[in-house]
């Protein structure tokens, strides 16, 4: 496995496989890796002749007073985890490199980046869609792999990847979970035992959720009403948003007819969680 630093070899790298003919497919990621990252890599193993992972946390969307400081950082263990799972090439950018100085332009992703998570985080998602565009520019793949449990990010890259022509094809990738059925996170190893604990009130009521809607419940008051309280009985959580929207537009609706998914946020002892589910 190559490891790369430099933007100007990565580029060269990525240059030599197109010209070769070669598909390659780019895993974008910000390190500490899981499962959910090597599903996504091993999906994109099955489908490319290349296989390219970036890990760069990138400083650029994270707030003020948010996590980037303490964001779990662990090189090592991503190269063998990377190197079992056989990437060809780990590209692992520096700060300065990708953001010189005078750096200034910036990918505007619109309305659906106000939304949801974009309430709480604002320009979070323009500073995502950046890193993203620069690390498909730096790297020329075919096709990229996203999860879903990041349902905004992955609905505002093919948004991008759509608007711009990029000529890509974003893949979306099933959210693995652990045993007990808690989203795969890096931010999961900020929980405590109690925390942890708690955590598995939000897939138990997403799967309660489920249940209503296939029992024939439409009304997203009366699903998200049930969430809430199930959510509520936990004194750690504290719940950011609950909502229903239409994939398309990631608007909230009334009454479940269309393609939606149930989003939620919530922050357990400082630590925030989201996770979804699809309705239809
Ligand atoms: P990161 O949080 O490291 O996630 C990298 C990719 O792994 C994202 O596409 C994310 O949706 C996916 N992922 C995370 N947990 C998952 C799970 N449990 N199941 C399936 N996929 C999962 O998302 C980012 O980094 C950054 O915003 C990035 C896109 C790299 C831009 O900086």
């Amino acid at each position: 496995m190559k490891i790369i630093e430099e933007i100007g070899l990565m580029r060269a790298e990525a240059v030599g496989i197109r010209s070769a003919n070669e598909s390659l497919a780019l895993v974008p990621t910000m390190g500490a890796l899981h499962r959910g990252h090597i599903e996504l890599i091993r999906r994109a193993r099955a489908v490319a002749d290349r296989v390219v992972v970036s890990i760069f946390v990138n400083p650029t969307q994270f707030a003020p007073g948010e996590d980037l400081e303490k964001y779990p950082r662990n090189l090592q263990a991503d190269i063998e985890v990377c190197k079992a799972e056989g990437v060809d090439t780990l590209f692992t950018p520096a700060v300065a490199g990708l953001y010189p100085d005078g750096f200034g332009t910036t990918i505007d992703v619109g309305e659906i980046g106000t939304k949801l998570c974009g309430l709480s985080r604002p320009g979070h998602f323009n500073a995502v869609a950046t890193i993203v565009l620069k690390l498909f520019n730096i790297s020329r793949p075919t096709v990229a792999f996203f999860g879903k449990k990041d349902f905004q990010q992955l609905s505002i890259i093919e948004r991008m990847a759509s608007d711009l022509n990029l000529c890509i094809e974003i893949i979306g990738v099933e959210t693995v979970r652990e045993a007990d059925g808690l989203a795969m996170s890096s931010r999961n190893r900020y929980l405590g035992t109690a925390e942890r604990k708690a955590a598995v009130a939000v897939p138990s009521a997403l799967n309660a959720a489920s249940r209503l809607f296939k029992k024939g419940v439409r009304s997203s008051g009366s699903i998200i009403s049930s969430v809430s309280e199930l959510l509520s009985r936990e004194s750690l959580i504290e719940v950011e948003y609950i909502k229903i929207i239409c994939v398309k537009r990631l608007e909230e609706v009334e009454f479940i007819d269309e393609k939606t998914v149930l989003a939620l946020a919530v922050k357990i002892s400082g630590t925030r969680l989201i996770d979804n589910l699809e309705l239809c």
